[in-house]
């Protein structure tokens, strides 16, 4: 099973993928999870894609659609949550080559959807536990206990894209480059779409419903 999260920064993908983990038994491959981890251990990805993330940018999709392949192969055999992939037609064209080699294709991309100005506040009081991907917010989802994580007791990190005008800029890119994608998988008949605001259970919920039959 290939799941796809679309949506813009903020919306709550990384959030909403936690849950799907448990309910569909899936894993969940973030491609900014995979590059900010790149970026930590100092690799060559992570090399090549600082400077683009840093600015709020998209990474070059050769670079990205390699991950993806590794990926895969790495994962054969799992289901899959893409989380944050793909975010242009050409990375969505290059998944379903991926796919096809495999003998297997997409079952459903699942559209979140926001206004930008609840992105703004959400990011800006975003915390993130690096290692499993759990993500809280100081305002709506604070951890248990400040600036740890509530399974680890590991700290907490605040993103360095995390800032009014670097959110601001990833959501023009958004726009632009990303949201063609929900009419790519539309037009092959898989695309749903689950409205992003409300309580982070209220979401939960939508979601759920949406996919019903899946997994
Ligand atoms: P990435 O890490 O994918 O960031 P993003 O798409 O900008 O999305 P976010 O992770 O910011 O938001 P989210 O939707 O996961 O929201 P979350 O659940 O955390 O990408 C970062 C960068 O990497 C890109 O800019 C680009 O440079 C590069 N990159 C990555 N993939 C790429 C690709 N495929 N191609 C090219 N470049 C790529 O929630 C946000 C906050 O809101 C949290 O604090 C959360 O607790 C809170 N929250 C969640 N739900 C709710 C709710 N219902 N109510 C209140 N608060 C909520
Ligand atoms: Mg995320």
């Amino acid at each position: 099973m290939y799941l796809i999260l679309l949506g813009p920064p903020g919306v709550g993908k990384g959030t909403q993928a936690q849950f799907l983990i448990d309910d569909l038994g899936a894993v969940q491959l973030s491609t900014g999870d995979v590059l900010r981890a790149a970026i930590a251990n100092g690799t060559e990805l992570g090399k090549q894609a600082k400077q683009y993330m840093d600015a709020g940018d998209l990474v070059p999709d050769e670079v990205i659609l390699g991950m993806i392949h590794n990926k895969l192969v790495e994962l054969e055999g799992k289901a899959v949550i893409f989380d944050g992939f793909p975010r242009t037609e050409a990375q969505a064209q290059g998944l379903d080559v991926e796919l096809e080699k495999l003998g297997k294709s997409v079952d459903k991309a699942l559209e979140l959807t926001i206004d930008d100005q609840v992105v703004v506040d959400r990011l800006s009081a975003r915390r993130v536990h690096a290692g499993s991907g759990r993500v809280y917010n100081l305002l709506f989802n604070p951890p248990k206990k400040e600036g740890v994580d509530d399974v680890t007791g590991e700290p907490l990190m605040h993103r360095d894209d995390d800032k009014e005008d670097v959110i601001r800029h990833r959501l023009e890119v958004y726009h632009k480059a990303t949201e063609p994608v929900a009419g790519f998988y539309e037009k092959q008949g898989k695309l749903v779409k689950v409205d992003g605001d409300g309580t982070v259970d209220g979401v939960r919920q939508r979601v759920k419903d949406a996919l019903k039959g899946l997994g």
